[in-house]
């Protein structure tokens, strides 16, 4: 039988078919580069960063290692910019900030003219100018125009699904690899919509995926051992990708008190969150979410995630774990406070033939 895994690490050139998960936020380029020297695959998570920002953090992590690692960029579609719009943005800024105040949390939101936003293209640009030859990406599909441009600098592209339907978008595109994301996963969904989401286990996902394309498919979304990978192999998956194991990591970007929080999370507090960016994500309820979630005030993304982030900034501050975002996956266990190298050494350990 061919070994799909070994398919897998050939077309990436990296030594095993484990993927440090792109962690916004959480990964740094040390986590990444780290990663990837184990002969793993690092991410580097690039969300919606200007090329400058992204030109830095490649630079950084290509500084501590010469491996392979891949770019991870977010492709939302912008909302077009009306009055309605600009007037609901008014209406969240003013609930937002006064949820704030009442909270002890005195922050004034930006504007709306003063927001920026990023076209994904310049984030390519500087992917492709400082030499990075994997490219993830969530939350759709690249234009075919970029697909082209892509893959004539010889870049291997990722694209995330969490349906069959955009499996198939995918594959129909030429897309390299699938990252198939099961509901469990941590962080943003990877969905093509913002409303109205796929949320299908990765069980019944990862199955009908593998039945329905021919593209050699990566799994994420509640792995964290020899079994869960086992488990991915057995229904399909040539490699694992792992995000919510690394969050207490050595290498993570998230401060003792938000690792702490982690640490203690329970199972009923890990729930799907829209307030936070306006998109789904995986995370823990706390009281910023029992306010918000279901208030009616969540504008589509990036707005929202823009209009929270000083109220965000400013909560981190005072360390102050009810006002952030934490992201988990559903699979909770006690997060190792190990490197990222020995939370992939015993990954590999367990890795099925
Ligand atoms: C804190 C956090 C941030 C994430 N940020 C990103 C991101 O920037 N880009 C992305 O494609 N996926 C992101 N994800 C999703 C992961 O790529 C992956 O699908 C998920 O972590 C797998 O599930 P697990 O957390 O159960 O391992 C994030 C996940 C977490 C936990």
């Amino acid at each position: 039988m061919r070994n799909i895994s070994a398919d897998l690490t050939h077309r990436l050139s990296i030594e095993y078919p484990v993927i440090q998960a792109p962690m916004f936020g959480v990964s740094t380029p040390e986590m990444t580069a780290t990663a990837s020297n184990t002969g793993a695959l690092g991410s580097l998570a690039l969300a919606d960063l200007t090329y400058n920002q992204c030109a830095e953090l490649i630079r950084k992590t290509r500084q501590l290692t010469s491996r392979p690692f891949a770019a991870n960029i977010f492709l939302h579609t912008l909302p077009a910019i009306t009055a309605e719009l600009k007037d609901r943005y008014q209406r969240t800024k003013a609930f937002l900030e006064q949820l704030a105040k009442e909270n002890g949390i005195n922050v004034s939101l930006p504007e709306f003219d003063t927001i920026q936003l990023t076209d994904y293209k310049d984030q390519l640009d500087a992917i492709v100018e400082y030499g990075v030859k994997i490219l993830s990406f969530t939350f759709g599909n690249l234009d075919p125009e970029s697909i082209r441009f892509l893959k004539s600098k010889q870049v291997v592209l990722i694209g995330t699904c969490t349906s069959v339907t955009e499996a198939l978008q995918l594959e129909a595109s030429g897309i390299d690899i699938i990252c198939v994301q099961g509901i469990e996963a941590g962080g943003h969904r990877g969905s093509f919509t913002e409303r109205n989401i796929p949320e299908i286990g990765g069980l019944s996902l990862l199955a009908t995926v593998r039945d329905a394309v021919k593209t050699p498919l990566i799994y994420a979304g509640g792995l964290y051992n020899g079994a869960t990978m086992h488990a991915a192999k057995a229904l399909g998956a040539a490699g694992f990708q792992l995000g919510s194991i690394f969050l207490c990591a050595q290498e993570s970007a998230l401060e003792e008190f938000e690792k702490q929080r982690l640490l203690k999370a329970t199972e009923n507090e890990i729930m799907l969150i829209s307030s936070y960016t306006g998109r789904y994500a995986r995370g823990i309820a706390n009281h910023y979410v029992q306010l918000a979630e279901n208030s009616g005030m969540t504008l589509p993304y990036p707005y929202q995630n823009k209009l929270t982030r000083a109220l965000r900034d400013v909560a981190k501050q005072q360390k102050n774990a009810e006002f952030i975002n934490l992201w988990a996956g559903q699979s909770l266990h006690t997060y190792s406070r190990d490197s990222t190298a020995s939370i992939i050494g015993s990954l590999i350990s367990q890795l099925p033939h």
